[in-house]
C-alpha cells in the first residue's frame, strides 16, 4: 500500500530527451496559434525549450466548452462525495498554527459550474486552484491539456534569518548570472519578496510555514516558486537584489520545456486538442523527469559526504544513510518508497547496529525532504526505534459511501488489513464497513471500524531476532530533524517518534517568531482517479449510476481515501491536527548548503528542557 504518490512522482529518476532532427510542414497560419509555433520551433530549431507566450497562447487557444465544463464538475463532484474521506472536515475552522479556507467543497463546485470563462484553460485553472486550496498534499487535479510544460527562470531562492532576528529572502543559484549568488531579495515584482513567496500557492500543507518552505526549497525535484508546472501569471519576473552595498534590478522571462513524448504529438492547436487534452491516458512520468532534471541543475551539489567532520558508516542508496558527526550519529532517511522485504530489513538493521557499534550516545533522525512511500517502511523503522510499543502503525478508517461500497472489496485488500478492535482480519466488507456515525463540519457521516496495516511477514520477530541488544538509545537520546517537509509515511515516522515516544522535534525554515510544524500531510492512503475508473471496468459497473464517469478531458484526481488517527488521542485526525516542532532554526548562507551545520545545531537541544514552543 503506497501513498502520496502524488508528490512522490516528482521525484523519479532523470530522463534525458534526445530526439532527432525532423523537419516537417509548417502549418500556414502559425502566426496566430500558439500550439502551431510552438511545432514550427521545435521542428525548426530543434528546440525543446520555448517561450512562455507560444505556450500562454496554445493554452488559451481552446474555446470554453459547457459539456467539457459540466462532466468536469459532474465526476469531480461524484468522486469527492463517494471517495473523499475529509469531505466533511475541511468545512471545519483551521486548528490553530493552520492556514487554510475552510469550505464546502461540493458547493464550491457548483459555483464555477456558473460562471462564465473566457476559455477552457480559465475553467480548469479555476478547478485545480480551487482543489489546491484545500491545502492537501494528497489531493490535486492535473489535466493533460495544461500540463504539458515545465516552466522555470535559471534562478532559486532561500531564507535566512540574520543574527539580529530579520528574515529575508537571498538568492541561492542563478545560473544566468552566478555574481547574484546570496545577494538579497528585497522585491519580487515590486512587492516584498517575502510577502510574494507566502502567497505563493502549493497544496503541500496546511501550515502556511511549510508552504513557505515548500515554496523555496533547494533540495526538492518538485514545483517551487522558481520551477512550475502551472503557466505562471506574467511572462517575466522581477527581482531588486541588494547584493553588498548596491541595488540591482534583474529580469528573468519564463522559459518552457517541453517533453518529447507531447511534442511529437501535435502540430498546431486542433492536433493538440484532440492528441493531447483529449487524450484520456496520463503519463506524466517523462514531465516529472524533466522537472527533475531542471530542479537538478539549480540543487544543493555539496556533498555532505566530503565534511573531512563527517564519517558515513553505513548507506543503503537512495534510501536511508548512517553517519557519524564528532560524537554523535545521524540516521538520515529519505524516502519510505522501497519495497520492504527481508533481505532489505536485514539491511536496515545492520545500520543501526553499525551505528550504534561506534558508540554514539545521541542521534539526530535526519527527515529532511522526504516525501513519504510505503506505510510498511514506517511502522518498521519504528519498530526498530521503540521496540517496546505496544502499537507501531497507526489507525485508519474510512468514509462509508454508497459509491464506495460497491467497489471496496477492491479498493482495500483485506488481506492487507487488520481489525484495530479483535486485532484478526475482518471475515467481510461488512464487518470492516460497521455502524459508526461521526458529525464533521456538521454533518452525521458513516465511517469504518478502525483497522491498521498487518505486518505480512512478521518483521517484528525478525527484529526481535536479529537485534538482540536493542539499540542503546532512549527517546531523550534522539532528535527529529526536519524542514517540515516530511510528508505523508515519513510524518509516520515522525509521529511515532515525537507523539508516541516524545521525542524532540527541530524544524527549520518557516517564519520567525512563528511555530512551525514538524511534519506535514500525514493524511490517509492515497487513490487516484484513473485507479478508480479501472477497478469500476474490473468489475462492470460501468452503468451504475451512483458512481462516477470518467473524464471525457485528460486528467486525473488524486485523493486520499482512509484517514490516520492519532495514536494518543484515539479521536484526533492526524491531517487536521496542530504540531509545532520543539525547536527551531532557521539557515544560514552556510548551513543552507553543508547540512551537516543543522546537525550539530539540532543535536545541541538534546537535553535541553526550555523548548521554544512547548506543546
Ligand atoms: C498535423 O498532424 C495531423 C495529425 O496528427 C496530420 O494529419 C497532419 O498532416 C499534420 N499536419 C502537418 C502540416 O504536419
Ligand atoms: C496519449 O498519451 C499517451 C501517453 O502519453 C501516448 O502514448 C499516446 O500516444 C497518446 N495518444 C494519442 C492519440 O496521441
Ligand atoms: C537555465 O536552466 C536550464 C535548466 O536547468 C539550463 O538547461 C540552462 O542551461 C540554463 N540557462 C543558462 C543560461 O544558464
Ligand atoms: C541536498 O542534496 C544533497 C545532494 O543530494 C545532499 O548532499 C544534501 O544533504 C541535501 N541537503 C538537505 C538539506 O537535505
Ligand atoms: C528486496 O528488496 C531490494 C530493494 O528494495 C531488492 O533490490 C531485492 O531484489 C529484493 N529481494 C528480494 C528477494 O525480493
Ligand atoms: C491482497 O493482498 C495479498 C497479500 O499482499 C495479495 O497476495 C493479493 O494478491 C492481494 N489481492 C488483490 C486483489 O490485490
Ligand atoms: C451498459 O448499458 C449499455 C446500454 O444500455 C449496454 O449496451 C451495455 O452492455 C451495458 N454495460 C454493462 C457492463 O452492463
Ligand atoms: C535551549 O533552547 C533554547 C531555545 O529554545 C535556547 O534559547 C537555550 O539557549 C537552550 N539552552 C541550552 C542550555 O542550550
Amino acid at each position: 500500500m503506497r501513498f502520496f504518490a502524488a508528490i512522490l512522482s516528482f521525484l523519479f529518476a532523470f530522463f534525458m530527451n534526445v530526439r532527432s532532427h525532423r523537419i516537417s510542414q509548417i502549418p500556414r497560419y502559425y502566426e496566430n496559434d500558439g500550439c502551431a509555433r510552438i511545432h514550427k520551433e521545435y521542428v525548426t530549431k530543434n528546440t525543446n525549450i520555448f517561450s512562455y507566450i507560444d505556450v500562454k497562447d496554445c493554452y488559451e487557444s481552446f474555446p470554453f466548452d459547457k459539456e467539457i465544463a459540466f462532466q468536469t464538475i459532474d465526476t469531480l463532484n461524484v468522486l469527492f462525495h463517494g471517495f473523499y474521506s475529509f469531505l466533511y472536515k475541511a468545512r471545519e475552522p483551521p486548528q490553530k498554527g493552520f492556514d487554510y479556507r475552510p469550505m464546502d467543497l461540493l458547493v464550491q463546485l457548483e459555483i464555477l459550474k456558473r460562471k462564465q470563462y473566457d476559455n477552457l484553460f480559465q475553467f480548469m485553472d479555476g478547478v485545480r486552484k480551487l482543489i489546491f486550496e484545500l491545502r492537501d498534499a494528497h489531493t490535486s487535479y492535473t489535466t493533460n491539456c495544461f500540463s504539458s510544460f515545465v516552466f522555470y527562470t535559471n534562478l532559486t531562492l532561500y531564507s535566512v534569518v540574520t543574527d539580529e532576528g530579520v528574515q529575508k529572502i537571498k538568492v541561492f543559484k542563478d545560473t544566468i548570472d552566478p555574481t547574484n549568488n546570496n545577494c538579497e531579495v528585497t522585491h519580487i515584482d515590486g512587492r516584498r519578496a517575502i510577502q510574494v513567496i507566502s502567497e505563493f500557492p502549493t497544496f503541500i500543507s496546511r501550515d502556511l510555514g511549510v508552504r513557505f518552505n515548500a515554496a523555496i526549497d533547494v533540495n526538492y525535484s518538485g514545483i517551487t516558486f522558481s520551477t512550475r508546472i502551472d503557466l505562471p501569471g506574467s511572462p517575466i519576473m522581477i527581482y531588486t537584489l541588494k547584493c553588498d552595498n548596491y541595488i540591482k534590478v534583474v529580469k528573468r522571462s519564463w522559459n518552457a520545456i517541453g517533453i518529447q513524448s507531447i511534442l511529437e504529438n501535435f502540430n498546431n492547436s486542433n492536433t493538440y486538442f484532440a492528441n493531447i487534452c483529449k487524450n484520456t491516458t496520463t503519463d506524466y512520468k517523462p514531465l516529472f523527469d524533466k522537472l527533475d532534471e531542471i530542479t537538478k541543475s539549480h540543487k544543493n551539489t555539496y556533498d555532505v559526504k566530503s565534511n573531512e567532520d563527517v564519517k558515513l558508516i553505513y548507506e543503503i542508496t537512495e534510501f536511508i544513510s548512517f553517519f557519524k558527526k564528532q560524537n554523535f550519529g545521524v540516521v538520515k532517511i529519505k524516502t519510505e518508497d522501497v519495497h520492504l522485504n527481508h533481505t532489505l530489513a536485514l539491511k536496515i538493521i545492520k545500520g543501526f547496529k553499525a551505528l550504534a557499534n561506534t558508540g554514539v550516545k545521541k542521534v539526530v533522525l535526519d527527515l529532511f525532504d522526504n516525501f513519504g512511500g510505503f506505510v510498511l517502511i514506517s511502522n518498521f523503522i519504528n519498530q526498530l526505534l521503540f521496540p517496546n510499543n505496544k502499537k507501531s502503525s497507526f489507525d485508519m478508517d474510512v468514509r462509508i459511501t454508497e459509491q464506495l461500497k460497491p467497489i471496496l472489496q477492491d479498493l482495500l485488500n483485506m488481506t492487507e488489513i487488520i481489525s484495530s478492535k479483535t486485532l484478526k482480519h475482518f471475515h467481510s466488507a461488512n464487518e470492516l464497513i460497521g455502524n459508526n456515525i461521526i458529525t464533521r463540519g456538521g454533518v452525521k457521516e458513516h465511517y469504518s471500524n478502525r483497522f491498521f496495516l498487518n505486518d505480512p511477514n512478521n518483521y517484528k520477530r525478525l527484529i526481535s531476532r536479529h537485534l538482540i541488544t536493542p539499540l542503546p538509545w532512549k527517546s531523550e537520546d534522539l532528535i527529529i530533524l526536519t524542514n517540515s517537509l516530511c510528508g505523508s509515511s515519513c510524518a509516520l515516522i515522525a509521529e511515532g517518534a515525537a507523539e508516541v515516544n516524545k521525542v524532540n522535534t527541530v524544524a527549520v525554515g518557516g517564519f520567525v517568531g512563528e511555530p512551525l510544524s514538524y511534519a506535514s500531510c500525514q493524511g490517509g492512503i492515497a487513490i487516484d482517479s484513473t485507479h478508480i475508473f479501472n477497478i469500476i471496468c474490473k468489475l462492470n459497473l460501468q452503468n451504475n449510476t451512483l458512481l462516477p464517469k470518467p473524464f471525457n478531458f485528460g486528467g486525473k484526481l488524486n485523493i486520499p481515501s482512509s484517514e490516520f488517527y492519532s495514536i494518543k488521542n484515539h479521536n484526533s485526525l492526524m491531517e487536521f491536527t496542530y504540531k509545532a516542532a520543539d525547536f527551531r532554526l532557521f539557515y544560514t548562507e552556510q548551513s543552507i548548503r553543508d547540512q551537516s551545520i543543522l546537525w550539530s545545531q539540532a543535536v545541541a537541544f538534546i537535553g535541553n528542557k526550555s523548548k521554544t514552543f512547548p506543546k
